[in-house]
């Protein structure tokens, strides 16, 4: 099972995923993709001797990015904290096998704009209680796949949108990685 990881930003939960499959003899990630030079996935992804990738939205359009999948065998690809929309082409390539994390509890503050601190934000604006984590298929609408896992974290009064943001990293340190390894345990099966 190869897994193909695409990330935007700091690629916190990249790093997290790398470590929890290093020594997985069935599940390898193959990949790491960003539409950012500087994005801290890529230093990553040097650091584990796996190959990387950068491209731009218009890469992404086109077949270059789907034929860098196809060239690398890739079973699953997961988005983890990746900011461009994926396209369709990739969607019905990948026949639902292309999964998100999104840092709330979908179908509330979900969306375009709806990232980063920009959730926790609105969170704390409407005084939610609590907040949490979605694990969901892509399709084509942002953040509107179906929902595979979904884990809830207690908002405070006082918590600022960067308590919430600790929150919600530890519940997806904990929660992603063992998502996709019973998913790739499920695709397998079905081989
Ligand atoms: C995560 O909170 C994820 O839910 C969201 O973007 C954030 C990425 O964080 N989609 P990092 O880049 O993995 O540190």
């Amino acid at each position: 099972m190869k897994i193909a990881l695409f990330a935007s930003g700091k690629g916190s939960n990249v790093k997290n995923i790398i470590n929890y499959f290093k020594h997985n003899s069935s599940i390898n990630v193959q990949l790491i993709l960003s539409n950012n030079l500087n994005s801290g996935s890529l230093q990553y992804a040097k650091d584990n001797n796996i190959k990387s990738y950068v491209f731009n939205k218009s890469e992404l359009a086109n077949n270059i990015v789907l034929d860098i999948m196809s060239n690398n065998n890739i079973d699953l690809i997961v988005l983890a904290g990746f900011l461009l929309k994926i396209p369709e082409k990739f969607i019905k390539e990948f026949n639902g096998n292309i999964i998100n994390i999104h840092p709330s509890l979908l179908p509330k503050y979900g969306g375009k704009g709806m990232y980063g601190e920009n959730v926790h934000k609105a969170v704390i604006k409407n005084k939610e209680k609590e907040s949490g984590i979605t694990i969901h298929y892509v399709n084509e609408n942002y953040d509107q796949g179906n929902i595979i896992f979904q884990k809830t974290c207690i908002i405070n009064k006082t918590d600022t949108h960067k308590d919430i943001a600790k929150k919600i990293h530890t519940l997806e340190y904990k929660y992603f990685p063992e998502v996709i390894q019973k998913l790739a345990l499920k695709n397998s099966k079905n081989i």
